[in-house]
C-alpha cells in the first residue's frame, strides 16, 4: 500500500499543485511542504508561485492572504476550522468602531486577523516586519495597532513610539509563566531565553532574543555561543530547529499548569490525511468575497512594498468604502 506522502506526492503532480506550511505544524507535515517558514515569508511565496493550486498547512487567516494576493489561485486549507486566537479576538463590527474613533490615525494590523479586518486597515504587518513598518509610518500620524497586545507593546517600547493598542492576544503565547521561566532560567545558567513577541512582557523581560519565528531559528542556527536554548514560542519550531542545529539542547518554556499550551490548537488541526483528502477533492478551498478583498489587499501591498523598501503613500483619513 503506497504511504500517505507518496499519495501526496502524487496528487501533488496531478493538479500542479504547492504546500505551504508554517513552523507550527507537526514535522510529518513541514517534510511534505515545498516550502516552510514564517507567516511574512509564507505570503511573500505565495504571492511568486507559478501553480495553480495552493495548500497552506496553517491556520486560515495565512490561507486567506494568498489568496487575497494570488485571486486566480485555488487555495485549499486541510481543515476550516483551524483558527486563531487573535482572529477571534477582533471582530469587525468591534474594531470598524474602534477605527472609526480615531479617523486621523494610521491603522496597522497584525495578519493574524480576519479578510474583514484587513479591508479597514492602512498597512498589515507580522511578527518579522512590524518595526521596519511602523518606522516606515510619519512621525505626526497616530498609530492604531491590533489586534495583538503584546506584539504592539513591545514594538512600541522598542521604537519610543507611542501607540493605541487593540486588547487581543495569542491563547497559546500568553500561558507562558514568567515565574517559572525565571525558576528554569537558574536551572540552566548558560541557556539562552528565545522568545516570541506574542508573549506576555513578564515572560519577555527574562527574554536574551525576541523574535518572529524565523528569527529564533536563526539564532539557534547561528548562535554558536551556546548550545542550550529555552524556546518560549509553539513546539512544532522544534522539528526545525533540530534539523539546523543537531547537537542543540532545547528546553521549552514553561507554561501555567501542566497543560500542552505550547500547542497551538488550531495549527495542530491539519493531519496528512486532510492534506491528501484536501488534494483529493480540492475542498476546503479558501475564498474571499471580492468587494472586501480589493480592499484587504492594499493593506498585504502596503506591507510588502514597506518590507522590499518601496516607498508608499499614506491615506489623510480613514473612510468607509
Ligand atoms: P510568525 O509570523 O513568527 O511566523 O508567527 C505567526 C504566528 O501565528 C505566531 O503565533
Ligand atoms: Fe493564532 Fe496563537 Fe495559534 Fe499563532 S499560535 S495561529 S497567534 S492562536
Amino acid at each position: 500500500m503506497a504511504s500517505i506522502e507518496s499519495e501526496i506526492r502524487e496528487l501533488k503532480k496531478k493538479h500542479n499543485a504547492v504546500i505551504l506550511a508554517h513552523y507550527y505544524e507537526d514535522g510529518d507535515i513541514q517534510d511534505v511542504a515545498d516550502h516552510v517558514g514564517d507567516s511574512l515569508f509564507l505570503a511573500q511565496v505565495g504571492k511568486t508561485l507559478d501553480a495553480p493550486v495552493v495548500l497552506m498547512a496553517g491556520v486560515v487567516f495565512m490561507a486567506e492572504s494568498v489568496k487575497l494576493l494570488s485571486p486566480e489561485k485555488t487555495v485549499l486549507v486541510p481543515d476550516r476550522r483551524a483558527g486563531c486566537s487573535l482572529v477571534d479576538s477582533s471582530p469587525y463590527d468591534k474594531y470598524l468602531a474602534w477605527r472609526q474613533a480615531y479617523p486621523d490615525a494610521i491603522c496597522v494590523s497584525y495578519v493574524n486577523s480576519s479578510a474583514a479586518v484587513k479591508s479597514i486597515t492602512d498597512v498589515c504587518v507580522t511578527s518579522s516586519n512590524a518595526e521596519k513598518i511602523i518606522n516606515a509610518i510619519p512621525k505626526d500620524r497616530r498609530i492604531l495597532f491590533g489586534p495583538d497586545r503584546n506584539l504592539g507593546r513591545y514594538i512600541s517600547k522598542k521604537l519610543g513610539r507611542e501607540m493605541i493598542l487593540w486588547p487581543g492576544a495569542c491563547e497559546v503565547h500568553i500561558l507562558f509563566s514568567a515565574k517559572k521561566l525565571f525558576e528554569l532560567k537558574e536551572q540552566h545558567p548558560n541557556a539562552l531565553v528565545i522568545a516570541h513577541p506574542e508573549c506576555d512582557e513578564t515572560v519577555l523581560k527574562y527574554a536574551d532574543v525576541i523574535g518572529a519565528t524565523s528569527r529564533l531559528l536563526a539564532e539557534v542556527k547561528d548562535n554558536k555561543t551556546t548550545n542550550e536554548f529555552i524556546v518560549a514560542t509553539e513546539d512544532g519550531i522544534f522539528h526545525q530547529m533540530r534539523k539546523v542545529r543537531p547537537d542543540a539542547v532545547l528546553v521549552q518554556a514553561p507554561a501555567e499548569g501542566s497543560c500542552a499550551c505550547n500547542q497551538c490548537p488550531y495549527m495542530k488541526m491539519n493531519t496528512l490525511e486532510k492534506i491528501r483528502n484536501a488534494l483529493q477533492t480540492l475542498e476546503p478551498q479558501v475564498n474571499v468575497d471580492p468587494k472586501l478583498s480589493a480592499l484587504a489587499r492594499v493593506s498585504l501591498d502596503r506591507m510588502l512594498a514597506i518590507t522590499d523598501g518601496r516607498p508608499v503613500e499614506w491615506p489623510d483619513r480613514f473612510t468607509v468604502h
